[in-house]
């Protein structure tokens, strides 16, 4: 479903979009799109609301950092992860998301 336009979220940003009843971190990285479940897996925060630095998306409750072109934490050694969805872009610049 579409959650977004594209002018919405330009390089660098990232915002909280909501695909059904899912909310998600929608993150433009260098023009790249990328959608992480909005829910930080530490414990809740709202990742949308974040700092987008390069590809290192910073939780604003407590500062975990996740990779949002992996999903994983950006800490070495840790297996950490939030979950990551699809993401597509139609027409004159409509985000879609699928629908969980
Ligand atoms: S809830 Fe995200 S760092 Fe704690």
């Amino acid at each position: 479903m579409t959650v977004a336009r594209l002018s919405t979220v330009p390089p660098g940003t990232v915002i909280q979009v909501l695909a059904g009843e899912r909310w998600y971190a929608l993150a433009n990285v260098d023009g790249v799109l990328h959608a992480v479940d909005n829910n930080c897996p530490h414990n809740g925060g709202p990742l949308g609301k974040g700092t987008l630095i390069g590809r290192e998306l910073t939780c604003p409750w407590h500062g975990w950092c996740w990779d949002v072109t992996s999903g994983r934490n950006c800490w070495p050694g840790t297996d950490w992860r939030v979950s990551r969805v699809p993401v597509r872009v139609v027409g004159d610049g409509e985000i879609q998301l699928p629908v969980l």
